[in-house]
This record gives structure tokens, sequence and C-alpha cells, in this order.
């Protein structure tokens, strides 16, 4: 008999814990034409959240995701409900000055509070606990930075201290904390507010791929893949990366990253508090109890922009080291791995897409600290659509433009992405005589550039590789066995399914269903 390896990080199931520990209901695709007064695109934290806020304001709303409610970042999240985003608060008041910075730090505590209290009011059974957050450095070049943030947090009236000794198993330089900070299982805590919106006018659609904004006659129109149109007062805009851009240029603004995450049973308990270093690699450590009972530590961290990396399984195998480590492990039981959009700034774009479109809204570039900023950015939104106004618009604003933050960054992220179409366009291909079982590999075919998998049974399948957002050339993911894009983010399937966006038509299958493109010998 073959004995599992327990600590095996590739022997582990791959998919979130989140996602593996609920039931979802299946909501219907649309089928008709709609006249609504939200339509919300995107299933996810931010969707739920508008939805449930806005149908309790009295408005009818609609929430139409693409394939099933939570498949994309929130399924996948670390699901730390705090305004702890990195050492921030130092930089945002160096940056946006007291007013807006303050805005940040009160929307985001706010938001802890707003789901403590809601999960209180409708006793939603969702692993809600209060505990404090921390943010440790083994390094003595952090302790400044780390002290400045604590006079930062104070400033906002978060209650931060600095620490010299936290509830680790490893020695640390120093520490900032903040107490009364919260974790949840982020999805039963949704499926609760989910479960509030259809009815009364107000709907869910699964399976109903949104492609287009009308938006000429001031009366926003979606469209769906199958042609359908949902008509709207207002629209928002909760897709991740933004699907509709309306010459807002988000793709200039907003770029991808991904980040690991593994869940381990380990004899020790991890310390009372949520964890992240300020020094990288980036290590992110929070406890969960399972369905039986027992804890579970998630070690998350080994970002890196989306596609820039030959090797992506080595990241799984590192957080496996590190907490091999520093624990003792008695098994590795889940893998997944997450994108996020970065915001060129540090700060979400959260408002209307463009000032020439006051009844389109987006919420985007959470620079991983989804949870409070989704919570946020709802109740910001219901602000501007029912009075329009908010007291926490200003920094969040799409509009912005912060000199200091910003430009030197703009000006890298876009060489970069500029560099990636054209190097895409260059680089030589190689043989795909050479493909073994489970690789993948760019050949050249006919002078096209065809993007190869064989799978484990010895299956061949072939993609163009031109992304259908703006035509960059994707990058194989070995970790998620997916076609990465670099400049945006956009991901595919081996078999060329739009998995992530901005994109959202799929790749060009290119082997014997369309074997007229390339050499039939070939598959
Ligand atoms: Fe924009 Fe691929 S996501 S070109």
């Amino acid at each position: 008999m073959e004995l599992k390896d327990n600590l095996d990080v590739f022997g582990s199931k791959h998919e979130p814990y989140w996602l593996s520990t609920i039931e979802r209901d299946d909501y219907p695709s649309l089928e008709e034409n709609l006249n609504i007064d939200v339509a919300i695109v995107g299933g996810g934290i931010t969707g739920i959240t508008s939805a449930f806020l806005l149908k309790k304001a009295g408005l009818k709303v609609a929430v139409l995701e693409s394939t099933k409610l939570f498949n994309g970042t929130t399924g996948h999240t670390t699901a730390k409900l705090t305004s702890q985003h990195g050492l921030i608060y130092d930089r945002l008041l160096n940056h946006f000055g007291e007013e807006k910075a303050r805005q940040y730090a009160v929307a985001n505590e706010d938001a802890i509070r707003f789901v403590t209290e809601l999960v209180k009011e409708k006793n939603i059974d969702c692993d809600f606990d209060i505990l404090p957050a921390y943010i440790y450095t083994l390094d003595e070049k952090y302790l400044d930075k780390i002290k400045r943030e604590v006079l930062a947090a104070n400033f906002f009236g978060i209650e931060a201290s600095f620490e010299e000794n936290i509830p680790l198993p490893f020695k640390i330089t120093g520490a900032i904390k903040f107490a009364n900070q919260a974790k949840f299982h982020p999805l039963k805590y949704l499926l609760a507010l989910a479960k509030s919106i259809p009815g009364d006018g107000s709907f869910i659609f699964e399976n109903t791929k949104v492609v287009d904004i009308e938006d000429e006659e001031k009366k926003p129109i979606v469209v769906t893949k199958d042609g359908k149109k949902v008509t709207a007062s207002f629209v928002i805009i909760a897709s991740h990366f933004p699907f509709y851009d309306g010459f807002g240029l988000y793709f200039t603004k907003i770029h991808t990253q991904r980040s690991y995450a593994i869940a381990v049973k380990a004899k020790e308990k991890l310390g009372e508090g949520m964890f992240l270093n300020a020094e990288t690699p980036t290590r992110s450590l929070r406890s969960l109890t399972d369905e039986n009972g027992e804890e579970l530590i998630l070690v998350v961290g080994e970002n890196h922009k989306t596609a820039d990396q030959k090797n992506t399984k080595v990241h799984y195998q590192n957080l496996a080291d590190f907490a091999k480590s520093n624990f003792t492990l008695e098994s590795i039981l889940y893998r997944w791995s997450t994108q996020d959009c970065m915001s060129v700034d540090g700060v979400p774009y959260i408002g209307f897409l463009t000032s020439k479109n006051p009844y389109i809204l987006v919420a985007t570039g959470f620079n991983k600290w989804g949870m409070t900023n989704s919570t946020a950015a709802a109740k910001i939104m219901l602000d501007l659509i029912t009075k329009g106004e908010s007291p926490w618009a200003d920094i969040f604003s799409p509009q912005r433009f912060s000199i200091f933050a910003s430009a030197p960054n703009l000006v890298v992220q876009n060489l970069d992405v500029f560099r990636k179409l054209i190097s895409g366009k260059l680089t030589a291909g190689s043989k795909e005589e050479d493909l073994k079982n489970g690789e993948a590999k760019v050949i050249t075919a006919e002078g096209q550039k065809v993007g190869a998998y064989r799978d484990n049974d010895g299956k061949l399948y072939l993609v163009d590789i031109t992304c259908t957002h703006l035509g960059c050339e994707l990058v194989w993911n070995d970790a998620e066995l997916t076609w990465d894009c670099p400049c945006h983010g956009s991901r595919f399937s081996y078999t060329g399914e739009n998995i992530e966006g901005p994109a959202f038509n799929r790749l060009k299958r290119l082997d014997k269903e369309d074997a007229n493109v390339i050499d039939p010998n070939l598959v």
C-alpha cells in the first residue's frame, strides 16, 4: 500500500479551506431583460455586501456573477478582518495629509465594527473571533518604522502599541499590536448576507457573464455575454479588476499580484492573534478551528507579480518549509493561491468610475486587504448612491491624483506592461516534441506562438496565448496549471477558459478541434 506523506504540500487538497467547508446555494442565470435600481457586477464580498446594504436602504438590486458566488478572490482570502494593512498609516499621513489618511483609518475600523455588529445582530454562525493583529520584525532596521506606525495609528484613534514579546514560537525584535481586530469564516458570513438579497424585486444571478456597459443615455445598460440587458439607475463594478474601463484607464493604475496559502495541523497552537511580518518574503499567520474542532494554522505569503515567475510551485514549498521550521507539523491539509489587485498608491479605488459617469461606480485595488476595504467600499457606495456623498470618499476617489505616492510607480508599472507586450512577441518558443506529461511550453507553429500543455494522461492542449484583453503574451503557471497574463492579470485554464479578468473572452483552442490553424501532426 502506498503511504501518503502528510507533510508533502503537493499531497494536500488543492482548494481553499473556505470553499471546501460550505454548501453554496444555487442561483438562476439571467434569462430575460431586466430593469433595476442598481446592477452589481460581481458576486464576491464587495458585491454581496453592497447588495445587502442597498436592499436594506429600499432599493431593488441585481447581483450578476459570471460563475458562482465567492469563486474569486473572496473565496481565496486569508480572512483577516483588520484595519492593520501592513505599515501604512505613517505613509498615508505623509502622502495624503491628516484628513484623508484619517478617512482610511476610520472607514476600515468602522468596517470591523459593522461586521461585528451584524454577526451579533443576525446571530451568524461564522467562527467569528475578536483578537489582536500584529506586525512583527526580526530585523532591527524595521524598528523605527514600526514605532512611527504606532504613533500614526494612535493619532488616528486606533488602539495600537509597541511590543517586544508576542505569542509566536520564535524570537522577534519588535512588533506593533492593534487591539480588537477579528477573524472569521468569510463565506459563512457572506452566505447569510446573500440569503437575504433575492425577493421583493431583488435578485442574485449566477453563470451570468457581463461583457459591456452601454452608458450613452445616462441610464446605464449592462449587457451579458448572452445578449441580455439590465437597465439600471446605477451600476457597481465589483468584478475585482474592472471588466469595463469607461476611459478610466484602470489598466494603467492597477497591477495584479499572486500569493499562496497552506493550512497545516501542528502539535503547537498558534498564539492568540493574527500575525504578519514587516520584511519580505511575506509570512502571514492566523489560526482557524476546523469542522472537527481542531486548530489549523494558515500560513500565507510568497507574493509576486502575476506571471513574472517560471516556477510557481516553489512558493507552496517555501511556505511548507517555513511552517516545518517553526512548528511541529502533523499534516498539511490544504493549499491554494490567490490574486489581488494593487493600486499605484496603496489605496483602493472606490467611487465613480470617471467624473463623466456619475452612475457607474467601481471598487477595486484593495491591495490584499479586501475584507475591511470591501465593507468600507459597500458603505461608501451606498452613501454615494443614496445621498450623493460619503464622508470617506476623498481618499478613495478613483479620480485622485497623488503625485508623491503614485507617479514613480505608475511609470514603472506601465513600462513593465509595455516591455511585456513587446518582449513576449519576440521570444522564441521551444519544440513541442520535448513536452512530457504534466508539462507546458510555448511552441511556434506556422509562425504562431502557441501554449502547449500535455496532461498526465498524455493529452495535448494547444491554445493561442495572446491575452484576449489587450494582447499581451500569456505565461505558464505550473502551480495552478493556468496561462496568466503579466500585464493586467487575466488568467485562463489550459483548455482556454477565462478564469480571471479583466479579459472575459476565452482563448482560441488550437488543437484537434481547430486543426486547420496549425499542423495537425502536432496533435
Ligand atoms: Fe490586459 Fe492581458 S490582462 S492584456
